[in-house]
């Protein structure tokens, strides 16, 4: 029995989709545990794609329990869409439970969000417009609509005209924008709640129960480490936690039944949207890693803006996620570069640090310090253990997993669900070093 936790180790797109299904194969649950229709989460199965925003990874495998847990935000009419489509391929989606406690996504969000971005101007965040930061904003201020009162129409039509009223006075006194019609939102939503209803439940109960019964349960992080409220690049983050520590909020699990959290992480980087990105390669690097890596965002199609791996992230990543182990993905995506660089440190203002900075006003000063490796220069897009791969690849593998000190137990070289070295069970294998009291590395831990 294991319970474990994918988290996305960047600035999110590093692969959760691929790396979730892959692992939901041993899964009986798989749990969404914050985010909302801003994530886009890609599975390739036999030459099929599957796109994701709301519906967990694990979808694809008609015996695991799919749960969206109370720490997302539920966009009704795109999880719908989901649903939809995912029946036309044929996908039973009878096995998807809801929370009632997530907070829903309303017209009024989205059009605060696209047009408070717009007010912002070289300010502007680069959200991907789905209303996402605007929906945990009421969440906190308490005028949040959850599932439940979805469920209950006279209490939404008593809600919902309040609450429109008064955000129409935002949307025309503040944006200049037309009111929305009430009455048109309530019946919109009343349709979209009648559909959802044979999946809404108490989704923390139903955790709790397959725990008791020892069920694996895989939680499925959307967004990344650095787009954390808390840990990420403020104020160019999203509105949720995606680290680690979100999956017991977000779903309602003490952190006493998590065993595992897997970190994922891209060969190199990538970010969508605006602040600082220190690796970033604006030339005709930058293009080719673009090109090679198909980098367009899943959800707004927008350009990922490209750069080198940079191992200052990584290492914070792997301290405030708690990392026992790391997926590392796209790394053919490097298979034809002479030469490749890692950021092993920042320089600021002239001082080495090897730290995260918390300031983003300082993140946005610091030069990365590189250590260039020579590149393998062959495609590696078919191996399948670590002895087929160049030892030019396996020594960029060593050098990441030294520097990070956290082992890779998944190396991916493509979409599909078979271009994957399994390196050692990430869920049963060895957990992350420790040190002894006295600072000498400890012997690994068993799971
Ligand atoms: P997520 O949001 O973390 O699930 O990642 P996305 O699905 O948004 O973006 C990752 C993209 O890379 C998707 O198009 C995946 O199909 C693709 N992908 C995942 N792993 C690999 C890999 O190892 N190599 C290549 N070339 N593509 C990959
Ligand atoms: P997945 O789960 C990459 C980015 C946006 C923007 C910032 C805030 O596919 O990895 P928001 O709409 O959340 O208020 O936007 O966060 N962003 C993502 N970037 N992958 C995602 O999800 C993202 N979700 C949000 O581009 O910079
Ligand atoms: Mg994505």
């Amino acid at each position: 029995m294991a319970n474990v936790i994918v988290i996305g180790a960047q600035w999110g797109d590093e692969g959760k989709g691929k790396i979730t299904d892959l692992l939901s194969r041993s899964a009986d649950v798989v749990v969404r545990y914050q985010g909302g229709v801003n994530a886009g989460h890609t599975i390739v199965v036999k030459g099929q794609t599957f796109k994701l925003h709301l519906i967990p990874s694990g979808i694809l495998y008609p015996n695991t329990d799919c749960i969206i847990g109370c720490g997302t935000v539920i966009d009704p009419q795109i999880l719908i869409a989901e649903l939809d489509q995912l029946k036309e391929l044929n996908i039973s989606t009878d096995h998807l439970l809801i929370s009632e406690t997530a907070h829903v996504t309303m017209p009024y969000h989205r059009l605060i969000d696209q047009a408070s971005e717009e007010r912002r101007g070289s300010y502007k965040i680069g959200t991907t417009g789905r209303g996402i930061g605007p929906t945990y904003a009421d969440k906190s201020e308490r005028t949040g609509i959850r599932v439940l009162d979805l469920m209950n129409p006279d209490g939404l039509r008593e809600q919902l005209e309040w609450t429109i009223n008064y955000k129409n006075v935002i949307l025309e006194k503040l944006y200049n924008l037309p009111p929305l019609d009430p009455q048109e939102v309530i019946e919109q939503y009343l349709g979209y709640a009648e559909r959802l209803r044979p999946h809404v439940v108490d989704t923390s109960l139903k955790i709790s129960d397959a725990i008791q019964r020892r069920r694996n349960i895989l939680f499925e992080g959307a967004q990344g480490t650095l787009l954390d409220l808390d840990h990420g690049t403020y104020p160019y983050v999203t509105s949720s936690n995606p680290v680690a520590g979100g999956a017991c909020v977000g779903t309602g699990v003490g952190p006493t039944m998590i065993d595992r959290v897997i970190g994922v992480s891209k060969a190199y980087t990538t970010r969508v949207g605006e602040g600082p990105f220190p690796t970033e390669l604006d030339g005709e690097l930058g293009e080719l890693l673009c090109d090679r890596g198909a980098e367009f965002g899943t959800t707004t199609g927008r350009k990922r803006r490209c750069g080198w791996f940079d191992a200052v992230i990584g290492r914070y990543a792997v301290r405030i996620n708690g990392m026992d182990c790391m997926a590392l993905t796209k790394l053919d995506v490097l298979d034809e570069l002479e030469e490749i660089k890692v950021c092993v440190a920042y320089d600021i203002d002239g001082d080495r640090s090897e730290h995260f900075p918390t300031s983003s006003r300082q993140f946005a000063r610091c030069r990365p310090i590189y250590k260039t490796l020579p590149g393998w220069k062959v495609s590696t897009t078919n191996c399948r253990t670590l002895e087929d791969l160049p030892q030019a690849a396996l020594d960029y593998l060593k050098f990441l997993a030294e520097l990070m000190e956290v082992p890779i137990a998944i190396v991916s070289l493509g979409a599909s669900r078979d271009q994957t070295i399994i390196v050692e069970d990430p869920i049963h294998g060895p957990k992350r070093a420790l040190l002894h009291p006295d600072g000498t590395p400890a012997t690994l831990l068993s799971a």
